[in-house]
C-alpha cells in the first residue's frame, strides 16, 4: 500500500463522531473512579489508542486483555507482566464465553483500596465505585458488560465504529460502569497497525484490498506461527517466497481456481482471513511487548 493510499485510510476513520466521543470520555472522567481500558489480546499495542494515557490521566487504570480465547496463552502472559510494569491493573478474559469476567469486581476493588479507604474515612461506607469502559470498536465491550453485569444489559452491536448514547450500567457489588459511548478509536501509526486492526476486525477490512491484506497476513503467520500453516494449508511456509506466493498455493491447495486455471487469491485471501476470525488456525497472537513499545 502505497503512502497516499494509507494517507486516505486515515482520512476515512476519523469520522466526526469519533472526535464527539472523544470529548464524552473527557467530560465524563471527573465522574469514575478507575478506567477500564479493554483491549484485543491478540494485538495489544495495535488495539489501544496511546492518546488514553493522556486521556485518562491520574484515574487508576485496568486493562482487560480480551479474546483470551483466540490469542496465545504465553504471549498473554507476557503481555500481561507488560501491562502490570507499567502500573496497571491487568485481567485476562473471554468476555463471549465469560471466563475471566469473575475477576472484574475484586480487581477493581483491589485497584481502587486506598480510594475505598478515603471514602470510608470520611463516612462514606460502601460507596459504588464508577468505572468507565472503554476501547475500540469492536473489541468487545458491550460483550463484556453484558457478562460481567449478568444480564443483557448493553446492546452488542457487529458494526465497527457504531456509536451509543451514555449509559451508567449497575452491576452490583457496589459497581457502576459508564459505558461512554465507550469508543476510543485505533491509532494508525503505521501501515502494520492499519492491517492488524483489519485482519482482526476492529475496522473494515474492506478498506484494505483484500489480497494484499491476505498476502501479508499469509507472510506474518509463515513468519511467526509456520507450523499453523503447514497444518492448515498443506504449504511449506518458506518466507522468502513472499506472501502473494503462498496465498497462490495455498489456493492451489484448496482447489480455489478462476477461469483459465489461475489461482483465486481474492477467494483465498478472504478464507484465511475467516477462518483466523473463527479460531481455526489456534490461537495466534499477532504483537509481542518486545518488538513493540506503548509510548515510541
Ligand atoms: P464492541 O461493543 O466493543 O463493539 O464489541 P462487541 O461486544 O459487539 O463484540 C464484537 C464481537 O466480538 C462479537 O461477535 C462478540 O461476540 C465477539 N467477542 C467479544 N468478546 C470476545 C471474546 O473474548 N472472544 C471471542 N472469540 N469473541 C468475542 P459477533 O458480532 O457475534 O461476531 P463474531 O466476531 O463472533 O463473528
Amino acid at each position: 500500500m502505497s503512502g497516499q493510499q494509507f494517507e486516505s485510510m486515515n482520512i476515512q476513520w476519523y469520522p466526526g463522531h469519533m472526535t464527539k466521543a472523544r470529548r464524552m470520555i473527557e467530560e465524563n472522567l471527573k465522574q469514575v473512579d478507575a478506567v477500564c481500558e479493554i483491549l484485543d489480546a491478540r494485538i495489544p499495542y495495535s488495539s489501544r489508542n496511546p492518546d488514553i494515557d493522556r486521556l485518562a490521566s491520574g484515574k487508576p487504570r485496568l486493562v482487560i486483555l480480551n479474546r483470551c480465547d483466540l490469542a496465545d496463552p504465553a504471549l498473554t502472559s507476557r503481555w500481561n507482566t507488560f501491562f502490570k510494569n507499567q502500573g496497571f491493573a491487568v485481567l485476562e478474559t473471554d468476555a463471549k464465553s465469560g471466563r475471566g469476567i469473575g475477576g472484574f469486581a475484586p480487581a477493581i476493588r483491589s485497584l481502587l483500596r486506598e480510594k475505598l479507604k478515603e471514602y470510608e474515612d470520611k463516612g462514606q461506607v460502601g460507596r459504588t465505585l464508577r468505572v468507565m469502559i472503554l476501547g475500540i470498536p469492536n473489541v468487545g465491550k458491550s460483550t463484556f458488560i453484558n457478562k460481567v453485569a449478568g444480564r443483557k444489559a448493553a446492546v452488542a452491536g457487529d458494526k465497527p465504529g457504531v456509536t451509543r448514547g451514555r449509559q451508567w450500567i449497575s452491576i452490583g457489588n457496589g459497581l457502576d460502569l459508564l459505558d461512554t459511548p465507550g469508543i476510543l478509536w485505533p491509532k494508525f501509526d503505521s501501515q502494520e497497525v492499519g492491517e492488524l486492526l483489519a485482519v482482526t476486525n476492529a475496522i473494515k477490512a474492506d478498506i484494505l484490498d483484500r489480497e494484499t491484506l491476505g498476502a501479508n497476513f499469509m507472510l506474518r503467520l509463515a513468519a511467526h506461527y509456520p507450523q499453523a500453516v503447514r497444518e492448515r494449508y498443506r504449504i511449506e511456509p518458506d518466507v522468502q517466497a513472499g506472501g502473494f506466493a503462498l496465498l497462490e498455493q495455498a489456493a492451489r491447495k484448496r482447489g480455489f481456481l478462476i477461469q483459465g486455471g489461475g489461482a483465486d487469491l481474492e477467494r483465498m485471501a478472504n478464507t484465511l482471513l475467516k477462518e483466523y476470525h473463527e479460531g481455526k488456525l489456534g490461537k495466534l497472537t499477532l504483537e509481542n511487548p518486545d518488538d513493540r513499545a506503548l509510548d515510541p
